[in-house]
């Protein structure tokens, strides 16, 4: 079966954990040091700081503009619930906003017409590594006086006209296992607000400046420096995971895209999408899809088969608004495997599964046959194909389930 994630974890990263290791110091320390400067740097952000989570991250963000009971935080319903839980940790209150059909984010229009005079900050999620419309979405929160809070999880390297996201507004980032890069668990803020950098830092480690002197409330958000050595190999590969992520899109897209029962990741001129996940529509055979690609040896998974406001955990917390294209989305999204460890074989393994499966469910629904089955469109194949410059991998082969 091909799997939906597959980590490029080489000696690289094995060497820098093992000096961590051997040097005794493992908590946070210079490693994280340097990997808050080497990551803003990469964001093009003047500060950023490591915590334990991309969870930790929204909440210390929110917390660090002071945002808390009272307050409206207008976001996302589909999305991990990681982003809404965040706002909840922090008291606030979330305001679930209806996103746009083609690109599964949030809808600015309907951000703006959600603000009142509580709304403090707009999170929006880079869902599945493509950028929000920020331009639009920066220009609604400079003219209502709000914070903007990017729930950049899964798009380290994303951006607008050569604009990194989490440089926008307050940028959050997770390195959990499955992510572009990794540290395990982990996390990163990214600013260019020097206080909101000040704040974060501060409660990051119990509201503590001076040791043993604790000013505020704090928590204990600290990544190790294990996890910032494994962090800052990542860092160094990432441009060449995500050229082959996006090479890899490229080729589904060439393979695939004349299906015309399918709705391929649309990406507008200057957004460049890093593509944590292929996502695609199949409306109406969603599901019978992805028993075909398991019949076919494909795994595929759906992000996310439940709006937020939907979670039991939010059942009693009143939100009885129906958001008919996120609901839709729940309905007909799928995830193909894209990452950059797939072989040039595998790939074609996967275009021939999609082509397959969507011409058996056109068959069998008795609509007339649009495509083939015996062949693509010629698929041109990304032209580097050579294998990502790893050195050799851990001595035991590993399988990672896909939980985010
Ligand atoms: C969109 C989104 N937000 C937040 C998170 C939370 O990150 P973490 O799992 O590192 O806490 C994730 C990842 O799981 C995510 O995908």
């Amino acid at each position: 079966m091909i799997s939906l994630v597959r980590p490029i974890i080489g000696s690289e990263e094995q060497a820098a954990v093992a000096a961590v290791l051997a040097s005794g110091q493992l908590a946070q320390g210079p490693r994280v040091a340097e990997f808050e400067e080497r990551f803003a740097a990469y964001c093009g952000v003047g500060h950023a700081v490591a915590v334990s989570s991309g969870t930790m991250a929204l909440w210390l963000a929110l917390l660090a503009h002071d945002i808390g009971p009272g307050d409206e935080v207008i976001t996302t319903p589909f999305s991990f619930i990681a982003t809404g839980n965040a706002i909840l940790y922090a008291g606030a209150t979330p305001v679930f906003v209806d996103i746009d059909p083609e690109t599964f984010n949030i809808d600015p229009a309907q951000v703006e017409a959600a603000i009142t005079s509580r709304t403090r900050a707009i999170l929006p999620v880079h869902l599945y590594g493509l950028p929000c419309d920020m331009p639009r979405l920066m220009a609604i929160a400079a003219r209502r006086h709000l914070a903007v809070i990017e729930d950049a999880c899964q798009a380290h390297g994303a951006s607008i006209d050569g604009r990194r996201v989490g440089s926008f507004g307050t940028g959050c980032f997770s390195f959990y296992a499955t992510k572009n890069m990794t540290t395990g668990e982990g996390g990163m803020l990214t600013t260019d607000d020097a206080a909101v950098a000040d704040r974060a830092r501060v409660l990051r480690a119990h509201g503590m400046r001076q040791r043993y002197y604790h000013e505020r409330l704090g928590y204990n958000f600290r990544m190790t420096d294990v996890q910032a050595a494994l962090g800052l190999v990542q860092l160094e590969r990432l441009p060449a995971l995500t050229a082959r992520r996006r090479a890899n899109a490229l080729f589904f897209g060439s393979a695939v895209g004349d299906l015309p029962e399918l709705f391929l990741p649309r990406v507008e001129p200057g957004y460049e999408h890093v593509y944590h996940q292929y996502t695609i529509r199949v409306p109406g055979a969603r599901d019978a899809f992805r028993e075909g690609m398991t019949a076919r040896g494909v795994g595929t998974d759906v992000y996310y088969p439940r709006t937020i406001p939907r979670q039991d955990v939010y059942r009693d917390l009143g939100y009885n608004d129906f958001l008919p294209v996120a609901e839709a989305a729940t309905q007909e999204v799928v995830s193909l495997p894209i990452h950059p460890a797939l072989s040039p074989t595998e790939l074609e393994q996967i275009a021939y599964a999609v082509a397959e499966t969507v011409a058996e469910i056109a068959e069998s629904s008795g609509r007339p046959l649009k495509v083939f089955s015996s062949g693509l469109s010629s698929p041109s194949r990304p032209k580097d194909m050579s294998p990502i410059p790893v050195a050799p991998a851990p001595a035991t082969p590993f399988e990672l389930r896909a939980e985010r």
